[in-house]
């Protein structure tokens, strides 16, 4: 038993291959497979064919033959021709078989290595936006281990190291609601909810943040009062969304929230006016870890995870979310949300 087990893992790895090109060696092991299997089903066929055919030929043989041997020589020719014919075709058949079998573990095997891959990026991409603040961090404390302690303000050292320590835990969260997002492990539970009333709250929540960049909130929204959220996942969604026009916002400048509802739903759009998105940042805007190369507000530190997850929420409410930019004119974004409760949760895997 344990043997057999033994043998099924061996030829489960040996299939799945491991190594450096492993999905090119997996696709030919797998065609292997796919062949040896057919060659001998087809050799088990043709065989069972052949014997069959020639019996038949020897037994039920009859005609104007002078002589037996003429008849045995006829017998022994035919049942040769057929044995030829059938090892011909069964050669064009694993020809054949041979190809598609390549093409289709090739195949079989995509959408595998194309998860890998994504996963591999994903753990890359967000081990390096861990290090940036980590760098920060370290590098403080090496300076401050270092200096003359009379001259050292803790206060002020304690203040950046906690700054950091916050980004790193917005990322880590941010990590962590998209890894159970991929696992299928974050579900929406959805209530009847006034959603006028929960966009505004999110704008009082903001305007605390704002003020820290010298931005104003307004606010203007009614309509029918109720329809199926998930509040607590439309709220973080619409935070992400209006930190951003915050974030981009010239000092001075207002972000304007307005929610419109009747019975088809709602539609929520956050207006800034700064410094908008460039043509071609903008189809990648709602990708993981992206973050518009020319922006002059990099330096605040974002991680590129906030529209993804904004487009992920407001997915599973059956909504779209859309993004309207000009460079150096502001941004819209425009949430539009149904009045039929989803069934069932989307899956995330288009956001990606
Ligand atoms: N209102 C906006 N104005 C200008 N650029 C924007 C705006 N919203 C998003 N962007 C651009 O889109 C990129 C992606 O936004 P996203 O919210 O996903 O990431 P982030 O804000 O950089 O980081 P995070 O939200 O994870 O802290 C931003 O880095 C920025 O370049
Ligand atoms: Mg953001």
């Amino acid at each position: 038993m344990a043997e057999a087990t033994r043998f099924w893992k061996r030829f489960a790895s040996w299939v799945t291959g491991s190594g450096r090109d492993q999905f090119s060696r997996a696709s030919l092991r797998l065609a292997a497979v796919y062949l040896g299997l057919t060659t001998v089903l087809v050799a088990a066929f043709s065989l069972v064919l052949y014997l069959s055919l020639a019996r038949n030929i020897e037994s039920n043989v009859e005609g104007d033959f002078e002589t037996e041997a003429a008849q045995a020589r006829f017998v022994t020719e035919t049942v040769d021709a057929i044995g030829y014919n059938i090892l011909l075709a069964d050669a064009g058949i694993l020809i054949v078989v041979s190809g598609l079998a390549y093409v289709l573990a090739h195949r079989t095997l995509r959408p595998v290595r194309g998860n890998f891959e994504a996963q591999q990026q994903f753990v890359s991409n967000a081990s390096h936006e861990l290090r940036t603040p980590l760098t920060i961090l370290r590098t403080e404390f090496e300076v401050a281990r270092r200096a003359d302690p009379a001259s050292l303000d803790i206060l002020d050292l304690l203040d950046r190291g906690l700054e950091e320590i916050g980004r790193m835990s917005r990322i880590v969260d941010d990590l962590l609601t998209l890894s159970r997002i991929d696992a299928d492990q974050e579900p929406l539970s959805f209530s009847e909810d006034d959603v006028a009333a929960l966009v505004e709250h999110v704008a009082e929540r903001m305007r605390t943040y704002a003020d820290g960049y010298g931005v104003q909130v307004s606010f203007t929204g009614g309509g029918v009062p109720t329809l199926p959220v998930d509040a607590d996942h439309l709220e973080r969604a619409l935070v992400n969304v209006v930190k951003n026009a915050i974030e981009h916002s010239p000092s001075g400048a207002t972000v304007r929230i307005d929610v419109v509802s009747d019975q088809r739903g709602a539609r929520i759009e956050v207006r800034d006016s700064g410094e908008g998105i460039s043509e071609e940042d903008l189809p990648h805007a709602f990708e993981r870890f992206y973050r518009a190369k020319a922006s002059t507000f990099r330096a605040r530190g974002g991680s590129g995870l906030g529209l993804s997850i904004a487009k992920w929420i407001v997915e599973g409410h059956r909504g779209t979310i859309r993004i309207d930019s000009a460079e150096g004119q502001g941004t819209t974004v425009v949430i539009a949300l149904p009045a039929t409760r989803p069934s069932r949760v989307l899956h995330a895997g288009a956001v990606r």
